[in-house]
Order: C-alpha cells, then sequence, then structure tokens
C-alpha cells in the first residue's frame, strides 16, 4: 500500500518583517514510517523551506522546546506520531507565550518569571556544614517532590489553559506543581502565610476555573489537578486566619 501524503498547513510570520502579514502556508509529504512531527518539520525545513522557524534540542520529551498547537491541540512535535494524525495536519505556536517566528515561541522568560514569582527554591536558614551527614528524607516525600520535578517546562498546560489566556500574570498549572513541590519539601521553612502570599490569590490557585486542560495536555501526565487540590486545601486552611498584607 502506498504510504500517505499528508499535506501541512503552517502558521508563518515573522516579527521581524512585520510588513508581511501572518498567514497560512502549506507544504506537502510523503509520511515514513514511525514519522514524527519533528521529522515532518525538519524534511520540510531541508527539502523545500529553509526559513520555517520552529525549535528543538532533545528529540525524546525531554527538553520541552518543541512544543507547538498540532490540529488545534499542545504537543510535543517530538512525540507526536504522523500515524495518530489525519492526513491534513495545522500548525501553530503555542499562544500565551512571546512569538519568536512561525512556530518558535520564548517559553524561557514566562518560566523564569514564574520560578522568580514562586521563589522556587529551598528557603532554609539552616547553615551548611560540609561535615555533617546528609539529612535522611522518606521515600514517600522523595518520591512527591520527585513527580513535580518531572515538568520539563514546554508550556502545553499553559497554552492550553483558559485562564492563562486571558490573565497574562496567572502561574497557572506549571506554577502551582512548582510551588505544591516545595510545600511538601520538609526542608523548605517557609510559613502557610508566606504561601499564601504567592498562592492565595487569583494569579495563583484560585485563578483555576477548573477546565482541566492541563491534565488533558501535558505530556508528563503530571498529576497537575491533584497538585491544584494539593495548594487549594493548604491555601484555604491558611486563610481562614491569615489576613494578607495590603498591597
Ligand atoms: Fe509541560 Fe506538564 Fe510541565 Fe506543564 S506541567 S510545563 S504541560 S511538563
Ligand atoms: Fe526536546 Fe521535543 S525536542 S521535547
Amino acid at each position: 500500500m502506498a504510504n500517505r501524503q499528508l499535506t501541512f498547513s503552517i502558521f508563518r510570520y515573522n516579527p521581524h518583517t512585520p510588513e508581511i502579514k501572518p498567514r497560512m502556508q502549506e507544504y506537502r509529504l510523503e509520511e515514513l514510517p514511525g514519522m514524527t512531527m519533528f521529522v515532518a518539520l525538519n524534511k520540510i525545513r531541508e527539502e523545500q523551506d529553509p526559513t520555517l522557524m520552529f525549535d528543538f534540542v532533545c528529540r525524546a520529551a525531554i527538553c520541552g522546546s518543541c512544543a507547538m498547537l498540532i490540529n488545534g491541540k499542545p504537543r510535543l512535535a517530538c512525540k507526536t506520531l504522523a500515524k495518530d494524525l489525519p492526513a491534513r495536519i495545522t500548525m501553530f505556536p503555542l499562544p500565551v507565550f512571546k512569538l519568536i517566528g512561525d512556530l518558535s515561541v520564548d517559553t524561557g522568560t514566562w518560566f523564569r518569571h514564574m520560578s522568580l514569582k514562586t521563589e522556587a527554591w529551598v528557603h532554609s536558614n539552616k547553615q551548611f556544614d560540609p561535615a555533617k551527614p546528609e539529612d535522611r528524607m522518606d521515600n514517600e516525600t522523595a518520591l512527591k517532590i520527585y513527580e513535580a520535578e518531572r515538568c520539563i517546562e514546554c508550556g502545553c498546560c499553559i497554552a492550553g489553559c483558559a485562564t492563562a489566556n486571558i490573565r497574562e500574570d496567572f502561574l497557572g498549572a506549571a506554577g502551582i506543581n512548582r510551588i505544591a513541590r516545595f510545600m511538601v519539601d520538609p526542608r523548605d521553612e517557609r510559613t502557610g502565610e508566606q504561601y499564601f502570599e504567592i498562592m492565595g490569590t487569583e494569579e495563583g490557585a484560585f485563578g483555576c476555573v477548573g477546565l482541566m486542560a492541563c491534565d488533558d495536555n501535558c505530556p508528563m501526565q503530571l498529576p497537575l489537578q491533584m497538585q491544584l487540590a494539593f495548594v487549594r486545601r493548604k491555601m484555604a486552611a491558611v486563610g481562614w486566619k491569615y489576613k494578607p498584607q495590603a498591597v
């Protein structure tokens, strides 16, 4: 049986040449066995159009840089197989993030802002003593931290999120997952009130409207709604008693 002919309709726009308006451009390719969208895009760039912009680093669903909207869904190009898609494939850059050009967006600035806002480091006043043996952590806690740390910062949860698409200050599922990671870490000495200042707002855990697109779209299958429920419960418990500082 002959291989399928695929038609790619790809968003094109370069912010450095604003006189050329955004448009869709079509390319045709023969489907190859095991072809991923990453392979298809590289073939298009090598054989048909060297000006096409898109990102990748690892090709193995590790670096998070190849996320884009494929047939309307945020997905990793290197993990999405042509055989799972119809013969006509549309590609857009992820919304929410700043467009670099065509399918390439700047997720780094967003994730840096989120990391600074959530103060994504262990807060401890303990003095480091190199002569002391390491503190042990129980396996269950270590696994919870490891689970949250599996986020590859691809941005799929943010791009598919209704709140993040209308509120640019929303920390989204990735931010909530990040703060959950520190809340379970016994080395982090932050109080409930300190976490509430970051997450007890509409920018944080209370901005989610519960459509659960983050859970559907995360390529790492992180339990994002569970993390949201965990952070919300903690914030609700603190919020009964705590009066947030006036801004
Ligand atoms: Fe990507 Fe999942 Fe991390 Fe969101 S939580 S950035 S979808 S890996
Ligand atoms: Fe790294 Fe796709 S190229 S996740």
